[in-house]
């Protein structure tokens, strides 16, 4: 099919109205098993088996929600189908993805050399390498460090790196050419269901464009990939916002990949993982080489360019936006722009915005919401979390205002949008603030910046930040 000339649908699904959910938890606590009782007559069902069907048998990858941001799925045993997840997004093949399970059992399964998954194609060669793989029917294939990680943070916000076995299921396009996969089993409803019913692990990277913000509402994907996909699961706003935390236990001492929802006290809490170091590049690691293959690419970046101010700056004054956009907007030399001038600003915890009537502030204190409807943070993980996020409130959306800014004869168009205070609501609703500010067509977003040292939300948050800015101003 041409994919110019592909239809996206947009299929809602209320997780409440899809059936009877029971998981059957094993001995420590974890998923083992997803029983689904779907109630036939419901269209919200309907949605969900069309989208288990495509990933099942189609070569065009369908989009989902997960807890952390929308993901872009497809067989991971299936080359083609795993090819045309790069092909959607634009990504880079090297750049592998992370495999998405429904139970351990799922896992497991993958983990011995002698499983086929149901439906696959049976493959002559594998990717082939390692030492992952046992024979040993008893004996727990999923390596032992990780053991506490999972029936502590599983299902939930966590990517585990593994030894890819002998004969491996997995399409090689998914782990490009690494010995290693990621694995994560997600804490949504839906994304467990779709997995569960397409029978198949899903690999799948975020749904948005390569090298844009991640996306983390429907309309986000929509966005990026309309007419490049056929379907797209709509199960409302995601609960994290951020993606997954990726660890490697491998490697001595274990190593963060990416920071993600689970702290790296969390993880220093388990046995066999307190000496965990930091394995990807923070602002006093600047120029050492990524660990994680993705984490060397431009990122996260809007196509207006970030000036991101580091927790504790002052915000810039109503002239620095007029100035500093002259400098970073790139308009062709000569191009009158004081008309049209936009800019965006996004304040976090304490930028008092107080463009149209004074200066605006840093404050002390952390600055007080103002955001649409009320989203309770829960702190539940795994198995329990992922029952409590079925009863939560809508993820409230920052709130967009508009002012007029003269300066000398030049007028700047200034939209804010006031996000935080707590570090879990601005996780949320970063990346779709600096998609509406692209949509408003802004050239350039200033963003306050919080603490990475408050914790690994805040670190997460810093991160994606980090690789989405042009320019960093120092406090
Ligand atoms: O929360 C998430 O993890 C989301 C949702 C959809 O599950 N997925 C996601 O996938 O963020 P993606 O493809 O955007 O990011 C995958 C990250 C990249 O940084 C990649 O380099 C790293 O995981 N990764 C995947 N396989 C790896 C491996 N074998 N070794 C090291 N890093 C790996
Ligand atoms: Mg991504």
């Amino acid at each position: 099919m041409n994919e110019s000339k592909m239809q996206t649908a947009i299929l809602p699904v209320d997780v409440q109205n899809i059936g009877t959910v029971r998981a059957i938890p094993c001995k420590d606590d974890l998923l083992d098993s997803l029983c689904l009782e779907f109630d036939a007559d419901n269209p919200d069902v309907a949605n969900i088996l069309l989208a288990a069907d495509q990933l099942k048998h189609s070569d065009v990858p369908v989009a989902f929600p997960t807890e952390t941001v929308y993901g872009l799925g497809a067989d991971a045993t299936r080359s083609a189908a795993v090819k045309g997840i790069y092909k959607a997004k634009q990504r880079p093949a090297d750049n592998p993805l992370i495999v998405h399970f429904a139970s351990l059992k799922q896992l497991r399964a993958l983990l011995r050399p002698d499983y086929v998954p149901q439906g696959a194609m049976q493959k002559t060669s594998g990717v082939a390498q390692s030492n992952g793989a046992h024979s040993n029917e008893d004996e727990d294939p999923i390596p032992s460090i990780y053991h506490p990680l999972i029936s502590r943070f599983w299902p939930g916000p966590l990517t585990i790196i593994l030894p890819n076995p002998l004969n491996s299921p997995l399409a090689p396009e998914v782990t490009a050419g690494l010995n290693t996969f990621g694995a994560r089993m997600p804490r949504h409803l839906l994304a467990l269901a779709l997995i569960q019913r397409a029978g198949v692990p899903v690999a799948a990277p975020s749904a948005n464009a390569s090298t844009k913000p991640s996306p983390t509402a429907a309309e986000h994907v929509a966005y990026d990939l309309d007419g490049r996909i056929e379907t797209i699961i709509d199960g409302g706003p995601c609960d994290v916002g951020v993606e997954s935390t990726v660890v490697d236990g491998m490697s001595t001492p274990p190593l963060v990949l990416r920071p993600g929802g689970i702290s790296i006290e969390q993880l220093r809490a388990c046995p066999g993982w307190e000496d965990t170091r930091i394995g990807y590049k923070n602002s006093s690691e600047e120029g050492s080489k990524p660990k994680a293959p993705g984490m060397k690419y431009r990122h996260y970046s809007p196509k207006a360019k970030v000036v991101l101010y580091e927790a504790g700056t002052q915000p810039p004054s109503g002239q620095t936006l007029g100035t500093t956009y002259a400098m970073y907007a790139l308009h062709p030399p000569g191009e009158d722009t004081s008309s049209s001038r936009r800019v965006g600003v996004i304040a976090t915890k304490r930028w008092v915005m107080d463009y149209s009537s004074g200066a605006p502030t840093l404050s002390d204190q952390p600055t007080t919401a103002q955001t649409n409807g009320a989203h309770p943070d829960h702190g539940a993980l795994g198995f329990a979390g992922m029952l409590e996020t079925l009863h939560n409130a809508p993820t409230p959306k920052g709130v967009l205002k508009s002012h007029q800014l003269h300066s000398g004869d030049s007028a700047t168009r200034l939209l804010e949008m006031t996000l935080g205070p707590s570090t879990v609501s601005i996780a949320r609703g970063i990346f779709a603030a600096l998609r509406e500010l692209d949509r408003e067509g802004v050239d350039v977003i200033f963003v306050e910046g919080i603490d990475e040292n408050e914790g690994e939300t805040a670190a997460a948050v810093m991160n994606r930040l980090r690789k989405a800015a042009e320019i960093k101003i120092a406090s």
